[in-house]
């Protein structure tokens, strides 16, 4: 944490603020799956939002973002879709509203060493960290699965992104040293321990984000809703690709697009991987995980068609050096990638990526050593 803000608070707002940390998230298989019904395997890292914030006694928020030097104010009947972290914040507001909640005026400051733009899940940290701010000073009795919707709202409404719950769930549910497997159609989740002796979580920031994101993002979902209609026309059942087999889709291979049923393939076997996955953490089997993270790029790569050259280059890379599994993560189009590393191994790949990611895209790559973390909390 900052350790200026509650300062920096007390000076600005002249009150005591209730401290709350909000987290981003790793996923470590089973991207795009959780808007298909899937199983996803998050977990919250140590990158994070903090927010200080307290009631006013008012209609009004008077926020504060510390790090841009930026700060809005506007009032509960100003509500509003905008751009940029004050729409996003007025979307939680808006969503808690609409789960029949009463809210008040706030000041808050925030503060965050959580990339934006890398895929970390930035937004869904933001909205979750102040709607759960919001619901402890008003105590409202928002469960955390009602902040993760409101979450979530905010991102569809207020963002224009259809994305699903992967996000906001990890970063309010995640506990230190596991990975939650995450039901996204039972919305609940089981956890698996996930400390690694003798290896890291290293995040390479390809530094790019490319414009149609979160366009394709909506395409992507519209695609797959496009692959369950066809396929509802045999079987009424199928409410989503979570209710379909392999061996359905390939039997109705000819009623598809080309790039709908490698889309629905993707997702189809995706969704086995995930399975499986599970299954070799509970049984330690790191080889075979990692063997499953490189399938699943190549399935976002050359099925899904989310990934782009910079990701490929990083995941190529990571495979001559023997990095264990590589993988894209988020929602595509850039960001990071996610590599599971023998520790020994770790400078020898940051030494060739920093040297080799440069000459290729003339840009600089950044790099994160990350570790699991506690979901959204209190700071006491
Ligand atoms: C983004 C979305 C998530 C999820 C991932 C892809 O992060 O917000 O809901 O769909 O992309 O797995």
């Amino acid at each position: 944490m900052n350790d200026s803000l509650p300062s920096s608070f007390f000076q600005h707002f002249n009150t005591e603020p209730v401290l709350v940390r909000a987290p981003g998230r790793i996923n470590l298989l089973g991207e795009h799956l959780d808007y298909n019904e899937g199983w996803v395997l998050p977990a919250a890292i140590n990158k994070e939002f903090v927010f200080a914030l307290a009631p006013n006694q008012s209609n009004d928020f008077n926020i504060v973002a510390q790090d841009l030097n930026e700060s809005a104010s506007f009032s509960l009947d100003e509500l509003h879709k905008g751009e940029g972290w004050v729409s996003y914040l007025m979307g939680v507001i808006q969503g808690i509203l609409h789960k029949g909640k009463k809210v008040k005026g706030v000041d808050c400051m925030f503060t965050s060493n959580l990339p934006v733009g890398a895929g970390l899940s930035s937004s869904a940290a933001l909205c979750c960290g102040f709607g759960f701010a919001l619901n402890e000073i008003f105590q409202s009795g928002l469960t955390k699965l009602d902040l993760a919707q409101i979450a979530q709202y905010s991102e569809h409404e207020f963002a224009g992104v259809k994305c699903g719950i992967m996000d906001q769930y990890a970063s309010l549910f995640s506990r230190k040293d596991h990975l939650i497997l995450l039901d996204c159609r039972e919305v609940s989740h089981d956890i698996i321990p996930f400390k690694l002796d003798g290896f890291q979580i290293l995040l390479v920031d390809t530094n790019v984000k490319h414009d149609l994101a979160s366009s394709a993002y909506n395409a992507r979902r519209a695609a797959c809703e496009e692959g369950v209609a066809l396929l509802r026309k045999k079987n009424d059942q199928i409410s989503t690709l979570r209710d379909v087999s392999h061996e359905a889709l390939i039997a109705s291979k000819e009623a598809f697009q080309k790039d709908t049923f490698l889309q629905c393939q993707y997702v189809v076997e995706e969704m086995a991987r995930v399975k499986v996955g599970a299954q070799y953490l509970k049984e330690n089997n790191l080889n075979g995980f990692g063997q499953l993270m490189y399938q699943s790029h190549y399935g976002l790569k050359d099925k899904y068609h989310v990934s782009c050259s910079e990701l490929d280059f990083l995941v190529s890379i990571a495979s001559d050096v023997g990095v264990i599994g590589s993988r894209m993560m988020g929602g595509g189009f850039g960001g990071c990638t996610l590599n599971l590393i023998e520790e020994s191994k770790v400078e020898n790949f940051m030494e060739i990526v920093k040297k080799r990611y440069p000459t290729q895209f003339d840009r600089i790559p950044a790099v994160y050593v990350v570790d699991t973390e506690d979901g959204v909390g209190v700071i006491s």
